[in-house]
């Protein structure tokens, strides 16, 4: 476990309240709850890491994973739904050779499905890293669409 995670949890008491707090601030820094973090936890609020997987599941904010370096969202909201979103899903699927919840072997992209994100005008839509919305979405652009965060360029498609 990373010493920053180590120092996140130290700065709070060891009071049972602080478990929300605490995973929230550990998932800030290190980007998710590992089983190391959720560990150090455990013995430091005195709680069993069953208990605590227990009331983390409970909470969608939580992943227990580690992200990639990209996360790629496909709504399947009905707007998106409706007008092919889970096609689009099935081509990153292909694309990435992972399945929806899962993250490539090189950890450069991780893979959801969420609920409407707003922009129904739009659908189907693909979010990517949380601010780049990729509108009217078909299953000829996705290769396109990756390329440009695989070469590190960013995104450049509307
Ligand atoms: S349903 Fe996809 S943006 Fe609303």
């Amino acid at each position: 476990m990373s010493k920053k995670v180590k120092e996140v949890i130290a700065k709070f008491s060891r009071e049972r309240s602080n478990l929300i707090p605490i995973l929230q601030k550990v998932q800030a820094v290190a980007g998710y709850l590992s089983p190391e973090a959720i560990t150090e936890i455990s013995r430091f609020l005195g709680i069993t890491e069953n208990d605590i997987y227990s009331v983390a599941s409970f909470y969608a904010q939580f992943r227990f994973t580690r992200p990639g370096e990209h996360s790629v969202k496909v709504c399947l909201g009905t707007a998106c739904h409706v007008r092919g979103g889970e096609l689009i899903l099935d081509s990153l699927e292909r694309e990435l050779n992972v399945k929806t919840g899962q993250v490539t072997g090189d950890y450069k992209f991780d893979l959801e499905r969420v609920a409407c994100v707003g922009c129904c005008a739009l659908a189907p839509v693909v979010v990517i890293d949380q601010q780049d919305v990729f509108g009217k979405m078909t299953q000829g652009r996705v290769k396109e669409m990756l390329a440009q965060y695989k070469k590190g360029t960013g995104r450049k498609a509307k």
